[in-house]
């Protein structure tokens, strides 16, 4: 396969992989789980308390959430796995928004993933999860640890409402309401700064990098806006893979079909269409654009000592190119300027090179924080 480039590609080959892989993986979600796996089996849930919560992120995460103060470690003796050059701690914190969401999700679990005895750590990312990723398996050993053999070390959030953070009711990542939906995804870019700072203070003067794949990209930069400006000017990267600009994504790509649309309709005597509208309407006002806005008095968005390096495939079609590019947009807009990578093929056949295409550009995040061009 052609190496990734700076433009879309144009090939037929890459339009092939993208539709094929693409449009297959749907149609298996849509097969595989049946009725009882969708999103929003509740209907719209408690739109004010997630109003509440981003007011507060609006706010400045400095003033209104704590740091992370006690970063839980568990028990030594079994915490600590050598698995030969690297080795992978668990850990837990008190999340800053607990107050908001389930008391499942108010304990935050990372595992961080590190190069072993003591040597250098060159750099820290931070993973966020993409959409159904419940634990530290796949990040782990697609990203964590082929990074923590360059010298990177890794901290693979479980994000709200997800694996160990699931409330009992909730099946799979379908989570019950859009409330919650909303709620999950301001928790997860809240504990992402704060997990930034306290990296810096874990291994200070290294670099850390925001980063996550589809979903996770999308929260990835949610947090790099909401960042402190004491914080950015540390030295922070943001690199999105396959990822879009907003959580609209999931009524405009393929996941539109993972939706309980029969409740949403009954909720508010909506048709099919006011739904989709209504829906859409709830979601397009939390994209980045908006955080951005609201986060920043107009004048200051760029954020100083911002680096981008943003990754899309060119076939997508669960992040539609619209949705790419103006995640690509938006990140212009906060960094000054980004790098992008565009690769071959679609969401799927891209997450299935996840090792050899994203960790590139987790490095070349790094080189540009070293001053590298
Ligand atoms: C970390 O947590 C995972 C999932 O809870 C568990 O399977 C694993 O054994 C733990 N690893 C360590 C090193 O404690």
């Amino acid at each position: 396969m052609a190496q990734p480039s700076r433009e879309p590609s144009t090939s037929w080959i890459s339009w092939l992989l993208g539709c094929f892989f693409d449009t297959l993986a749907g149609l298996l979600m849509r097969l595989l789980l049946g009725k009882d796996h969708r999103f929003f089996a509740d209907g719209y849930g408690d739109l004010a308390r997630c109003e509440e919560l981003e007011g507060m992120v609006d706010k400045g995460i400095d003033v209104a959430f704590p740091d992370i103060h006690h970063m839980e470690w568990e028990d030594d003796t079994h915490g600590l796995e050598q698995q030969g050059e690297v080795s992978v701690r668990n850990a837990s914190f008190a999340s800053p928004c607990g107050a908001f969401t389930c008391e499942e999700s108010k304990t935050a679990y990372v595992q961080v993933v590190a190069p072993a005895g003591g040597r250098h750590v060159r750099g820290v990312v931070i993973h966020l999860p993409q959409t159904g990723d419940m634990g530290y398996g796949f990040r782990r050993k697609t990203l964590g640890i082929p990074l923590a053999l360059e010298g990177y070390a890794s901290i693979i959030l479980v994000g709200p409402y997800y694996g160990k953070r699931k409330p009992r009711s909730q099946r799979r990542h379908y989570v019950r309401n859009v409330a919650e939906y909303l709620i999950s995804a301001s928790t997860t870019f809240t504990e992402a700064a704060k997990l930034v700072k306290w990296a810096q203070q874990e291994w200070p003067d290294t670099h850390v990098c925001l980063s996550g794949i589809s979903y996770g990209g999308a929260m990835a930069a949610c947090a790099a806006s909401i960042l402190p400006a004491s914080v950015a000017a540390g030295g922070v990267a943001v690199a999105p893979c396959v990822s879009s600009s907003s959580p609209k994504a999931i009524v405009g790509g393929l996941l539109v079909s993972q939706i309980d649309w029969q409740t949403l309709m009954e909720e508010k005597s909506h048709t099919r269409q006011q739904a989709y509208d209504h829906l859409s309407e709830i979601l397009a006002a939390r994209d980045l654009r908006e955080l951005i806005h609201h986060t920043h008095t107009n004048a200051h968005v760029h954020v100083q000592g911002l680096k981008c390096v943003v990754t899309t495939a060119s076939h997508d079609r669960f992040v539609v190119r619209s949705d790419g590019l103006a995640l690509i947009k938006e990140l212009v807009r906060m960094c000054g300027t980004v790098e992008e990578v565009w690769l071959e093929g679609g969401h799927v056949s891209s997450i299935a090179r996840c090792t050899r295409v994203f960790v590139p550009s987790i490095r070349r995040a790094f080189q540009l924080m070293d001053g590298k061009t």
